[in-house]
């Protein structure tokens, strides 16, 4: 029996319909309200309003579970691979053998990109933030492969382009570091794995031989795992809201990049790195730090802490942490800022304080100390968060096109100057 939800505004009673998931998360259907009551509901950062129906990502923020297509992120963090997980996001299954081995040829004969691309790269000044580089990369490849333009594009096309967005993704990214240390940039190595071909582009120097230390790569690759989607986040919102206008998936891509980029989403892990640096270069006093988070007074905010959605635990985070243990001790990591945040850490999950403001270590917190200890330079690190979120931009953005929504239009409630008449100037 189908459920429904009732409203009464100035003496007039409503009806409208509940819509039930597959995991029981109900929501008003207000697709009829304005033009039932001439009303419209108001949620500034859309906390209580949900934009669409996807089949992509479960995560339930009070029991802090997060699936892809129904797996849990556990399992697949410890028994997938990044381009596995790419696979699934995207095309809803996990691969076959034969179709692992056909996506990752195809990515693999993918990862070159058009030589007159070096010459955008060469406009950008070494201080460029690489977020800014990337994502103008990404859009430039409108520029090469105008069919990628076209409203009515083909299924072939787009899946053409997804193939291109997720073998060139680390080629840019890549790019955008070397550009920024004035170095050569490497080709890709196509004898290589998705995370080490990163990796070789990235810290490979001309003259030297570079060796891709396993532990690093596989820890990547579940960094990226960890990274890959997660419903209706910003990115993601500006994905779909930017693709419903009918842009191309590059377009919608590099906005994604944009929305990523801001200290509030994926810049959190920078800014979490950029706080230890500081608590070291002012004594390293952990104490002092965590005193003056809770000081009402003082202006001061721990980053990597709390979250959104998760009410207990981040999920993500649990399984970061434990990678990034695994990792420093591997690599024989000594580092006095990771040394700060073990301190934060324990006090963040044992001082009454966070406790009750739920302000535990979450994803940006780790995800920057396993990053750093990778060797993965700061302004990085949101590079890499794209990265790893890019096959659920991709998802997400197939979705929204195959599902045939409409394009995202808002409204709103205006608060400004009511009718007046225009006076001209000189009698202001
Ligand atoms: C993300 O993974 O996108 C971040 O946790 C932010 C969010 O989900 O709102």
């Amino acid at each position: 029996m189908s459920e429904s939800a009732k409203l009464s505004f100035k003496g007039q009673d409503y009806e409208f319909p509940v819509i039930t998931g597959t995991e029981n998360e109900s929501a008003i259907d207000i697709a009829k309200l304005r033009a039932s009551s001439g009303l419209i509901t108001l949620d500034p950062g859309y906390k209580n309003t949900g934009a669409t129906k996807s089949a992509i990502t479960f995560l339930d923020g009070e029991e802090g579970i997060l699936r892809y297509r129904g797996y849990r992120i556990e399992d697949l963090a410890e028994k997938s691979t990044f381009l596995e997980v790419s696979y699934l996001l995207i095309y809803g299954e996990l691969p076959t053998q034969a179709q692992y081995e056909d996506f990752s040829k195809e990515i693999t004969h993918h990862t070159l990109v058009h030589e007159d691309i070096k010459k955008i790269l060469e406009g950008f000044p070494s201080n460029a933030h690489p977020m800014g580089v990337l994502s103008s990369m990404i859009c430039a490849l409108t520029a090469f492969y105008p069919a990628s333009l076209n409203p009515n594009r083909s299924e072939e096309e787009v899946n053409l382009s997804i193939i291109r967005l997720i073998a060139k993704m680390p080629t840019f990214a890549a790019w955008a570091y070397k550009n920024e240390m004035g170095h050569p940039v490497n080709y890709p190595d196509n004898s290589l794995d998705y995370c080490s071909n990163f990796l070789k582009m990235m810290f490979a120097l001309p003259a030297e031989k570079y060796d891709v230390d396993p532990v690093v790569s596989a820890a990547l690759d579940k960094l990226l795992i960890l990274h890959a989607d997660h419903e209706q986040n910003c990115s993601t919102s500006t994905v779909r809201i930017v693709g419903s206008s009918q842009a191309s998936i590059y377009a919608s891509i590099s906005a994604g990049i944009n929305a990523l980029w801001g200290p509030l989403h994926g810049g959190a892990n920078q800014s979490v790195i950029e706080m230890l640096e500081a608590i070291k270069a002012d004594g390293g006093d952990a104490k002092k730090y965590l005193d003056k988070a809770k000081d009402k007074n003082d202006p001061f905010r721990l980053m990597g802490f709390g979250h959104r959605v998760y009410k207990n635990f981040d999920p993500r985070a649990k399984i970061i942490k434990k990678a990034a243990d695994d990792v420093l001790e591997k690599l024989g990591v000594n580092d006095p800022v990771l040394e700060i945040a073990k301190e934060l850490e324990h006090a963040a999950l044992n001082d009454q304080y966070f406790i009750d403001r739920q302000l535990y270590p979450n994803v940006d917190f780790y995800s920057g100390i396993i990053y750093r200890a990778l060797g993965i330079p700061t302004d990085m690190f949101t590079v890499m968060f794209a990265l790893g979120r890019l096959p659920g931009w991709i998802a997400q953005w197939k979705e929204m096109r195959e599902n045939g929504e409409p394009i995202g239009r808002p409204r709103q409630v205006y608060t400004g100057a009511n009718e007046r008449d225009y006076v001209s100037m000189n009698k202001r």
